[in-house]
């Protein structure tokens, strides 16, 4: 299995380009199988989570062509089953995207239900009350979610929370029912937007996205189009932690800073100096961090995705932080492991007290889901000596060749097998 090895303590300097938006990519993709004609995305992230995508929709009977330049191509001129299997599924949640496009084009679909998953239960109740709503006939079957309905109809559907792919799946779904649904509580992630440009490229009609009511008036069929996905937010917030964390000037290419006005604010706070245009992020940061209180929230509030990187700059910091997780249940994964690090942190529910230390020192620590492993990466790279971060897989499914881009901004890690 592979893990990083890092040598802290050495200021980060240089550029790096920010990748496509996994969380963007992902419903993108699953678009794909809206229409028979071919989608041709730019800007797609190499990333394990989206060759997970591809193979689901390869087994779907998809055509799907990765080309060399991060742009790949799905045809759904021949959709063979419509079952996403458990295998699949249980490794990538996201797989419950392929629901609501299944079965509006084709009447049926039967997708593994996810089961739990490390940050929390993540129910998709949602999904499944939102696609009812709009006349789906819904069973759980054997752990599979199995619906049918001949054609949805337009619907007003008002979700108990705010949920993202959530949003997305209903979306997906109206675009193709008849008539008008009003999507309200809708989630209004710039992923969400992202995902409605795409299918009004592909002839829906969609108003009202990055609001929380979407309406949409469904349309009888969906035709190809091209799409550049928007750079990964999670991914810049997460650079912008590191050269917050080890010190330094980082330039962040591609980057989408329009989408990021809560890190931005949080990391200013703390103490880096920030820069931006329409398409890139300059940072920079001397002396320790200063200790900034958050709330994680949906859109456009502090994103959950970024929680445990900026809690990982709050160990070193000057003074005490509070951190509270309004999303997840058992987002503090991470916390045993900084603590192995050298770091003080109290958990009491979904409260975290920081308080932050002059220095942490270099140790074993494992990855334990996707943002809990940058976290660490981020610890390592402030920490005295060496830290070995195990478990990375969980890194690669949603971060692109971290390392490499570490290593471009002179930071001393490496990957090795064990
Ligand atoms: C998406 C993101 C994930 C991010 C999260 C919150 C993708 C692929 N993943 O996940 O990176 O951390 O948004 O910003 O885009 N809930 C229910 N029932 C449902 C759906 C959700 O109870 O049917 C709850 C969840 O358990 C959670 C909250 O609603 O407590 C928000 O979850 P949701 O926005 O759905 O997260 P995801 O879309 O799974």
């Amino acid at each position: 299995m592979d893990k990083l090895r890092i040598i802290g303590g050495t200021p980060l300097h240089g550029e790096v380009s920010i990748s496509g938006a996994k969380n963007a990519a992902l419903p993108i993709l699953c678009a794909g199988l809206l229409t028979a004609d071919t989608v041709t995305l730019t800007n797609v992230p190499k990333l394990n989570d989206i060759s997970t995508t591809l193979k689901l929709l390869g087994q779907l009977g998809v055509k799907t062509t990765r080309h060399s330049d991060d742009s790949v191509s799905i045809t759904a001129d021949e959709v063979s089953t419509l079952e996403a299997p458990y295998e699949l599924v249980k490794t990538m949640r996201a797989s419950i995207l392929v629901l609501g496009p299944l079965l509006a084009r084709f009447g049926e679909a039967r997708v593994s239900l996810p089961g739990g998953c490390a940050i929390g239960q993540r129910p998709v109740d949602q999904h499944i009350q939102g696609l009812a709503a709009l006349g789906a006939d819904i069973k759980i079957e054997h752990g599979f979610v199995v619906a049918r309905a001949k054609r949805l109809k337009g619907a007003v559907v008002r979700t108990d929370m705010v949920t993202v792919t959530g949003t997305e799946n209903l979306m997906m779904a109206a675009v193709l029912a008849e008539g008008q649904t009003i999507l309200e509580n809708a989630a209004r992630e710039p992923e969400v937007i992202d995902l409605a440009e795409l299918l009004i490229k592909m002839g829906a009609n969609i108003k009202g996205h990055g609001t929380d009511r979407i309406v949409i008036e469904g349309v009888d069929r969906l035709h190809g189009a091209q799409h550049r996905v928007i750079p990964d937010r999670i991914e810049a917030g997460s650079f912008l932690c590191a050269v917050g964390a080890a010190g330094g000037e980082i330039m962040l290419r591609n980057a989408a800073p329009e989408t990021m006005g809560a890190t931005l604010a949080k990391l200013q706070e703390a103490g880096l100096q920030i820069t931006c245009g329409s398409d890139w992020i300059q940072a920079s940061m001397s002396g320790r961090p200063k200790a900034v209180d958050m709330r994680t929230h949906e859109y456009p509030g502090f994103a959950t995705d970024m929680q445990a990187q900026l809690m990982a700059l709050n160990t070193i910091a000057e003074g005490t932080s509070v951190i509270v997780e309004t999303i997840f249940e058992n987002r503090y994964m991470h916390v045993q492991e900084l603590i192995r690090l050298g770091a003080h942190i109290d958990i009491d529910g979904h409260t975290a007290v920081v308080r932050g230390v002059k220095t942490l020192s270099g140790a074993t620590v494992m990855a334990t889901d996707l943002r809990a492993s940058a976290s660490l990466v981020i610890a390592g790279l402030a920490a005295e000596g060496e830290t070995f971060v195990e478990r990375i897989y969980h890194l690669d499914r949603g971060y692109e060749r971290m390392e490499h881009k570490l290593r471009l901004l002179g930071a001393n890690i490496e990957r090795t097998t064990s």
